[in-house]
């Protein structure tokens, strides 16, 4: 069974999402944000801030009893000589500091107890903080904390976390909070960053980059600091530093319309409009070759439409090597959509 966590008052939009994808699944809510599930998890499931594949609800009576119980799992199910991951997130209590010392005096007790049984499991466990994307040798261990003494347990061997990589994100919670850039024209920035950092490229120097809907020109701004030339296409101008910018081009016009004339290496596409245009821009976009690589936001009025985005999970996988389709941390009811073109 795979526990499934849930971005804060979505549980029934996954669960829908689930029951649309996978309706012979047995999936069902197990507590505020928690679904179970045992349908396959490689495709992207956009209301899902977390994957913890292969999970059960355990207990351990003490730190040392819980250092125990995860060297058991890892001796029992890890391939040997390869990089791990150990994430304990703890979930309880109303600031979660009681859990985050708990959280550190079972990773010190179970690297004091590897130091001394299995110094080769020791030498392979990856440090707390790397959270760089899966490699097809990674294995990731999970225990969400949910009091003292209760938690749920997720041991993934690789190479499933690589396969599940479009909801098993290398971030506890599988949350990624951007920093504020108070020189950025808006905070739309950090949905940019997020994506980047999810996909795992970032924009870099002299690239070409399209952002569609482009102003006040936070996206932008991104792509200029990385050395990017940008095109930027909106009905409004972005802010005057911007647009002085001799690396920035701007085309005051309907995103809709514009075909760059040559392919570019990135699509980035912010425009507010009804989420089927967006979805059928990106897709025109990909099936016409004229973007590597692409980061396109698809807004909702509402929580009616959703489904729509099937569509993407059906026709997307086929015209990319990397898909990905989530409700990104930046996002408001938005779902982002980025990837690599085949
Ligand atoms: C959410 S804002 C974009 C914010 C931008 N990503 C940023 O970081 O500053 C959406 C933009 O889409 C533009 N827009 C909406 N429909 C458009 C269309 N058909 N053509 C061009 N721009 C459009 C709006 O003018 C608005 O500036």
């Amino acid at each position: 069974m795979h526990y499934l966590l849930a971005d804060d008052g979505c549980e029934p939009f996954l669960l829908d999402e689930l029951k649309r994808a996978h309706p012979s699944a047995a999936s069902e809510a197990d507590g505020p944000q928690w679904i179970t599930t045992d349908a396959p998890l490689e495709a992207p499931l956009v209301f899902a801030r977390q994957a913890l594949p292969n999970a059960a609800r355990t207990e351990a009576a003490s730190i040392n009893a819980w250092a125990d119980k995860l060297i058991a799992a890892v001796m029992e199910s890890l391939p040997e000589g390869q990089p791990w991951r150990l994430q304990i997130v703890p979930c309880y209590g109303d600031d979660n500091k009681a859990g985050l010392n708990r959280r550190d005096l079972i990773m010190a007790s179970l690297r004091e107890r590897l130091q001394k049984r299995r110094r080769s499991l020791l030498r392979t466990l990856e440090a707390a903080d790397v959270e760089t994307p899966f490699t097809e040798q990674t294995s990731m261990v999970q225990l969400y904390l949910m009091a003292p003494d209760q938690g749920i347990l997720s041991v993934a061997p690789a190479p499933m976390p690589y396969q599940l990589r479009r909801n098993l994100w290398p971030f506890p919670k599988g949350e990624l909070l951007i920093a504020v850039d108070k020189t950025a024209p808006s905070r739309a920035f950090a949905k940019l960053v997020e994506a980047e950092q999810r996909l795992g490229l970032l924009i870099t120097n002299g690239e070409t980059m399209v952002d569609l809907g482009a102003s006040p020109g936070s996206w932008s701004y991104v792509g200029i600091n990385r050395g990017a030339r940008v095109t930027s296409v909106d009905r409004s101008p972005l802010r005057d530093d911007l647009m002085r910018h001799r690396r920035l081009a701007f085309v005051q016009g309907d995103a809709f319309k514009f075909v760059p004339e040559i392919p570019v290496d990135w699509l980035v596409c912010d425009v507010i409009a009804a989420p089927e245009r967006n979805m059928g821009l990106l897709m025109d976009w990909v099936r016409n070759g004229h973007c590597r690589r692409f980061i396109v936001t698809i807004k909702f009025k509402g929580h009616a439409e959703y489904a729509i985005l099937d569509e993407l999970k059906e026709v997307m996988p086929g015209l990319c090597s990397e898909f990905y389709l989530t409700r990104l941390c930046a996002n408001k009811n938005e779902a982002c959509a980025f990837g690599v073109v085949k």
